[in-house]
């Protein structure tokens, strides 16, 4: 492999797959000078302790919670979107915590996932062929033949997005709405699952129980800070490498070089390769790298992506989220599993349900049946078992939103309910109510897990 001297460019260097090319570069390269000056999103010690819950994770000691949109976008984008995500996120972890008594480490994809990898570079309609839409942050989902175009201000706009929402969301996690004691004012409305309304009741009212408990011991949410706050983090993929260079910093502290754009980044299925140009950017930025892990995987470059970007194996930094498909993981899985746990190469093991079994409905709508989600996360969990290895995190696309993108699930959305309420700019996506639904199975899965499944000779 071709190893040159990292800077936050070096990545021109190398072969860039799925990056748009704009008509006039003096035009991007101001933006990106613009962009250059602007102020971090998020600040390195925080990356930093993300870092080390998620080694706690890679150590068998909490769960990864990972979700959001597939795509945001300029559209969607008002408070109470952002609201609702978060809120879904915060319930899912209380049943995850509560259930299956595990630290839940939250990230959402929120915040700047505005770029997407398309597998058709071009759309045809009508015999007129214009560029793909390939997210917000680069052109318009509109048909239009100069809305389609790369443009430059999208830059700034979703920028501007990202640090608006991240500022709401560190008000919700910080400013008292996470408070435990708030939990019976968050609104179940939206959830059409009465069996996971209920479950959830009965969680938030034994939850109230301990407080009680707590607080005649003493304990309250004036005195110990993770009662009335938590740590909500942020990730999108690294997908527009010129955005994320003009938001690469030194931290004056450490002196390390930080992609500031949010605390996570992945990289992509698509654009995965070992000598590629996303991998060699990613390499050099001091953030916990997420790689999406799909069918197509080679082990052996797997190894050397991992090699490559966590050089000395620092906990925490890698995690691999595993995008099979249920009808792929049985075979694909298990391999990769011992092949990594056998190399010693610390890593975070995610599932992500969602990529591997998008399917097209008879009325051409792209979905995903909840069926094949669960059929995957179940065989996730039980390949782990079974190589002894931790299954640490999920990785999600879903929303507050009571949309009817996927189907199935206690509601039993089907194929002619999806165009009742199909928002996604992108993939479809989980409601809220199916949302909930797959944590309380995860925490069934994850107290069954407690069964000590963790080996504790490599880690
Ligand atoms: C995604 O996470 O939206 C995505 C495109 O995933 P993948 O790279 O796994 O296909
Ligand atoms: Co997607």
């Amino acid at each position: 492999m071709n190893k040159i001297k990292w800077q936050p460019d070096s990545w021109k260097s190398k072969e860039a797959k799925h990056l748009p090319k704009y008509e006039d570069e003096n035009h991007l390269n101001d933006v990106l000078n613009q962009i250059s000056q602007f102020p971090p999103l998020v600040f390195a010690g925080e990356v930093r302790n993300l870092e080390s819950q998620l080694a706690d994770v890679s150590n068998g000691k909490a769960f990864l919670l990972q979700g959001g949109d597939c795509a945001e976008s300029f559209s969607e984008f008002n408070p109470n979107n952002i609201r609702d995500s978060f809120k879904v996120i915060l319930q899912m972890a209380i049943v995850l915590t509560f259930g299956a008594s595990c630290p839940v480490v939250k990230i959402g994809r929120m915040a700047g996932q505005f770029a997407k990898p398309r597998s058709q570079d071009k759309e045809i309609v009508n015999n007129i062929e214009l560029e793909s839409y390939k997210g917000d942050i680069i052109n318009d989902i509109k048909f239009d033949s100069i809305l389609r175009k790369p443009n430059p201000e999208r830059l700034i706009k979703a920028y501007n997005q990202s640090a608006s929402t991240l500022n709401l969301l560190r008000a919700f996690s910080q400013g008292g709405f996470a408070n435990l004691n708030k939990i019976h004012q968050w609104n179940l409305s939206y959830i059409k699952d009465s069996s996971s309304k209920q479950k959830f009741q009965e969680i938030a009212k034994r939850i109230d129980e301990c407080l009680v408990f707590m607080e005649a011991c003493g304990i309250n949410d004036k005195n110990v800070r993770q009662m009335s706050e938590t740590d909500f983090y942020t990730s999108h993929e690294a997908l527009l490498l010129p955005y994320e260079q003009a938001l690469t910093r030194i931290d004056s502290t450490t002196g390390n070089w930080y992609d500031v754009s949010a605390h996570m980044l992945w990289v992509g299925d698509r654009t995965r390769q070992l000598n590629g140009a996303h991998v060699e950017f990613l390499r050099g930025i001091g953030n916990p790298i997420g790689i999406k892990v799909g069918p197509t995987t080679k082990i052996d470059e797997l190894l050397e992506i991992i090699d490559f970007i966590n050089p000395k194996n620092k906990p925490g930094r890698i995690t691999l989220i595993c995008r099979m498909g249920a009808d792929k993981i049985a075979s694909k899985l298990p391999k990769i599993i011992s092949s990594v746990e056998k190399s010693g190469k610390v890593v975070v093991w995610a599932c992500d349900p969602m990529h591997g079994n998008t399917i097209k409905a008879s009325n051409g709508f792209k979905t995903r049946a909840l069926s094949n989600l669960i059929s995957e996360i179940e065989q996730f969990f039980q390949i782990h078992k079974a190589e002894g290895s931790y299954p640490g995190g999920i990785h999600l696309e879903m929303t507050g939103q009571n949309v009817t993108e996927c189907i199935g699930g206690v509601q039993e959305l089907t194929e002619k309910d999806l165009s009742s309420r199909y928002h996604t700019y992108c993939d479809p996506r989980l409601n809220a109510s199916q949302a909930l639904e797959l944590s309380f199975l995860l925490s069934d899965y994850l107290k069954e897990k407690k069964i000590g499944l963790k080996k504790s000779s490599n880690k």
